[in-house]
């Protein structure tokens, strides 16, 4: 295939990310040949740090007839402009998460690239990492027997522990599940289907938060948003589960992921990560020590075990395979897999369980998607 020109507009926090991860394990089909940003200096000092032959304004970027992607990596408030802004430009489009706060305004994007033509992506695109692929060839080979029950848990500080520009991840548009519930939620949609109803309810212990780094450390400032959900999933394929996300939590022995057949459990690390090892419970497990009472026996009642990674592993943290499923859908025809119908699925689950714990009600979803087609074990590390 021919290399696809990207551009990076956003270069701040998580460009950093994209920019090596693309030049690492991408670079034979991606060029990471721009960078723009609203403030030329962070362009600048972004395509200095990793050789980015151009520092643009968005104009210039949008202008550009070289770049066929643009990767939308701004605040949340700000992608559903400016994502329409770069399909009107006639570029491809990959969006950071959220792509929009409702399922209306993401219709309108994804009508508007019909319109022009171009094709959509958008993160989380670490369900196509190795780990989750991994779990899901497990899941799919029926190591667990039927999946009926999912517990996923994104309990953790909010970003002001971390992240030098906090205020915008307590936005409308943000916050723990417009943040952290699209990786958690793509993961369940992606292992078990799509979902048939959402329940929720949220809670707000800290409105007041302290900024602890960057250059507003030491500042206080609201919380625009609850800041802990608890919510209730029910799949079309009539399995359940539970989510909780949360901004709120210091520390937590809660699961980030586990999923629960008839014959067993799968478990793994965390779905905001590309790479991850999944452990498996086999039911027989349970039933060893009616058979053998040995100390042996007792021990396995208690044990996950690992099961090996089926895929190349780039990096435990990484970002930018969603662009290269992009191009290679660009380039053959097909469907991308962090497509227009999972993000609107998605974009729909996240405004429901806003609403859902606002008005304590059961909601129904109306859009649905197809499962992403996995992808091959043995594949190269730059294959989708
Ligand atoms: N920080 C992370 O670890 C992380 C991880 C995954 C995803 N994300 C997502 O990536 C996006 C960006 O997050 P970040 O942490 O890099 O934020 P950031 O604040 O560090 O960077 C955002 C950049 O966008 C620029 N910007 C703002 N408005 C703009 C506009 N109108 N036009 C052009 N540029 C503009 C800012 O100047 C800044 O450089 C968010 O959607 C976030 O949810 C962040």
């Amino acid at each position: 295939m021919r290399k696809y020109r990207v551009g990076i507009l956003g270069s701040g926090v998580i460009s950093r990310t994209y920019a090596a991860d693309i030049q690492a394990f991408y670079s034979r089909k991606l060029d990471l040949a721009a960078c723009a940003d609203i403030d030329a200096v962070r362009a600048e000092k972004l395509a200095e740090e990793f050789g980015i032959r151009k520092a643009y304004t968005t104009d210039e970027l949008l202008a550009d007839p070289e770049i066929d992607i643009v990767i939308n990596l701004t605040p949340p408030g700000m992608h559903v402009e400016l994502n329409s802004r770069i399909i009107r430009s006639g570029k491809h489009l990959f969006s950071e998460k959220p792509f929009a706060e409702t399922v209306e305004e993401a219709e309108q994007v994804l009508k508007l690239a019909e319109e022009y033509g171009v094709r959509i992506g958008s993160a989380p695109d670490t369900f196509l990492g190795s780990g989750i692929q991994s779990l899901r060839y497990y899941l799919d080979a029926g190591l667990i027997g039927k999946p009926f029950f999912a517990t996923a848990n994104m309990v953790r500080a909010g970003h002001e522990t971390w992240h030098p520009n906090p205020v915008h991840f307590y936005g409308k548009r943000s916050g723990p599940v417009y943040d952290m519930g699209p990786y958690y939620i793509s993961a369940l949609i992606v292992l078990l289907g799509p979902l048939e109803s959402i329940a929720s309810l949220s809670a707000s212990p800290s409105p007041v938060r302290h900024i602890y780094r960057g250059a507003n450390a030491g500042e206080n400032f609201e919380a625009g948003i609850p800041t802990h959900y608890t919510c209730i999933l029910k799949f079309k394929s009539g399995a359940v589960a539970n989510l909780n996300i949360s901004f709120d939590v210091g520390k937590s022995n809660l699961p980030m992921l586990e999923i629960y057949g008839d014959r067993g459990t799968l478990s793994y690390p965390d779905p905001n990560y590309g790479g991850g090892t999944p452990k498996i419970f086999r039911f027989e497990q349970c039933l060893s020590p009616i058979y053998q009472d040995t100390p042996e026996a007792h021990a396995r009642e208690d044990r996950m075990y690992e099961l090996p990674e089926l895929f190349i592993r780039q990096k435990d943290y990484s970002r930018g395979i969603g662009v290269l499923d992009l191009a290679e859908a660009i380039e053959n025809g097909t469907e991308n897999r962090a497509n227009g119908k999972l993000v609107l699925h998605v974009t729909e689950a996240l405004q429901a369980i806003v609403s859902c714990a606002d008005s304590e009600h059961f909601y129904k979803m109306r859009t649905t998607c197809e499962r992403p087609e996995p992808l091959k074990p043995g594949s190269a590390a730059d294959q989708v």
